[in-house]
């Protein structure tokens, strides 16, 4: 009787043991799938720009803060900001391959024109990389290799057109408005 006793407390201590571990394993499998599902809908899901991204507009302080002739790169906002004798405009800073970030340089046409490649010419500003005088200012995306001139237009790569204008204005208190989700014409200028 004792026996039998003993027996089923071990039996009733092993059923215990088993079933505790079969539910952490199922905890560790629910929340493994519900992490899954979550990355999967955040990766379908548009309204995840809403949860992890910045607000599309923002400032950028006031124009006097820009030369004229200056590339400003707002790397954390994606967008760069250029001024020319005829007025600000400003670039998404989003390749327009598969979306990946470019890079600002001092060169992005020497090593190209080095190689023989000719008829690197901007067709907005006319700017032209020769032998003569290699080396434009620009853009070049970590990605797959697609360059752009400083006002954004591609030329080479697997870009297929230069990356957007976006809007920029002057706010009322003085300082640049730049709003992300606005694009603009590539020959809009902000004018102050
Ligand atoms: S994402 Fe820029 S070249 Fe492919």
């Amino acid at each position: 009787m004792a026996a039998n006793f003993k027996r089923l407390m071990a039996d009733s201590r092993e059923m215990s043991r088993r079933s505790f571990f079969a539910m952490v394993g199922w905890g560790a499998f629910t929340v493994a799938s519900l992490a899954a599902l979550w990355e999967s809908l955040n990766f379908m899901n548009l309204p995840r720009t809403a949860l992890y991204e910045e607000p599309a507009a923002f400032k950028a302080g006031p124009p006097g803060d820009y030369g004229v002739g200056s590339t400003t790169v707002l790397t954390d906002k994606r967008v760069v900001i250029n001024r020319d004798p005829d007025g600000f405009y400003a670039i998404s800073l989003i390749c327009t391959h598969l979306g990946c970030t470019p890079r600002y340089f001092n060169d992005v046409t020497s090593d190209l024109v080095a190689k023989g490649i000719s008829g690197i010419k901007d067709p907005d500003t006319g700017l032209a990389a020769t032998p003569a005088n290699p080396a434009l200012v620009g853009f070049k995306c970590p990605c797959h290799g697609s360059r752009y001139f400083r006002d954004a237009v591609n030329f080479f790569g697997p870009a297929p057109r230069p990356m957007d204008r976006i809007h920029v204005e002057v706010a009322p208190d003085g300082k640049l408005f730049v709003d992300r989700s606005v694009i603009v014409d590539r020959h809009f200028r902000l004018k102050v």
